[in-house]
């Protein structure tokens, strides 16, 4: 039994690949057998974050109908097994993001987890993964844009009868000009069930083609998502501090 996982938000640049891969590579480092997947056929950025802009069979061939998706899966060497789509203008000709929903369900018993990585806005290829996922995490930063859009994300995922695990927070600061946990809870009716801190390692381990939780395993926004990982499977994670590491 495969669950499909979305990783969505209404809104772009708020961290939903940044999310997608170090919840996936923290699964992994787990020991659970997972699949982080492009669903972003128009703007993908998995391939481009995991320094694997080309690869020989992508998502777009998958949903072209040339390739069985269990063909575009890739091994990172951090140990998170991925699926780019292509990041080439010309592979977006005549594709039907309605298909993205199908191929996604063909890795059904490929992995016990599949996380969509999916796009911004709210169209058609937003929806198809929609679709496809057995449940959704919304990520947001802590303002009232973002916070709006995903409003409209959570109820765009409930209207297609899916369950909304909750919300990730993403790019915490703490300072007095943000919203807190609990103004965001009250006003998506939804659990904050991660607060990821604004944290330079992610920039640096972007410029590495890593994930943070593989290239700075230490960094705060890695044991927040050790944290996330584990508490979406039910393991617990102990974070190793100076007393009792
Ligand atoms: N917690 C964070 N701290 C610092 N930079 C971050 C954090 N989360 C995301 N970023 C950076 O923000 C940018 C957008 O993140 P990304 O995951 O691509 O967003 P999305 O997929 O929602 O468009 C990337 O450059 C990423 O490295
Ligand atoms: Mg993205």
């Amino acid at each position: 039994m495969t669950k499909i996982i979305a990783v969505a938000s209404a809104k772009g640049g708020v961290g939903k690949t940044t999310t997608a891969i170090n919840l996936g590579t923290a699964l992994a480092k787990f020991g659970r057998h997972v699949i982080v997947v492009d669903g972003n056929l128009a703007t993908p950025n998995i391939g481009i974050h995991l320094g694997a802009p080309v690869v020989p069979f992508s998502v777009h061939d998958a949903v072209r109908g040339k390739k069985d998706i269990k063909e575009c899966v890739y091994s990172h060497e951090s140990g998170v097994r991925i699926a780019p789509a292509s990041i080439s203008i010309n592979d977006l000709k005549g594709i039907d993001h309605k298909k993205i929903s199908k191929v996604l369900k063909g890795l059904e018993g490929t992995a016990e987890l599949v996380i969509v990585d999916s796009c911004a806005g709210l169209g058609e290829e937003m929806f198809s993964c929609i679709d496809a996922a057995d449940e959704i995490l919304v990520v947001t930063t802590a303002d009232l844009p973002s916070v709006t859009d995903s409003i409209k994300t959570i109820e765009l995922a409930e209207g297609k009868g899916k369950t909304v695990i909750g919300v990730v927070l993403n790019r915490v600061r703490n300072d007095n000009s943000e919203m807190k946990a609990g103004e965001i809870e009250a006003l998506v009716e939804k659990p904050v069930i991660a607060s990821i801190p604004e944290d330079e390692s992610i920039r640096k381990s972007l410029k590495k083609n890593h994930p943070v939780v593989y290239s700075h395993p230490d960094a705060p926004s890695s044991t927040a998502y050790k944290q996330l990982a584990a508490l979406l499977v039910g393991q617990k994670y102990e974070v190793l501090t100076k007393k009792n590491a």
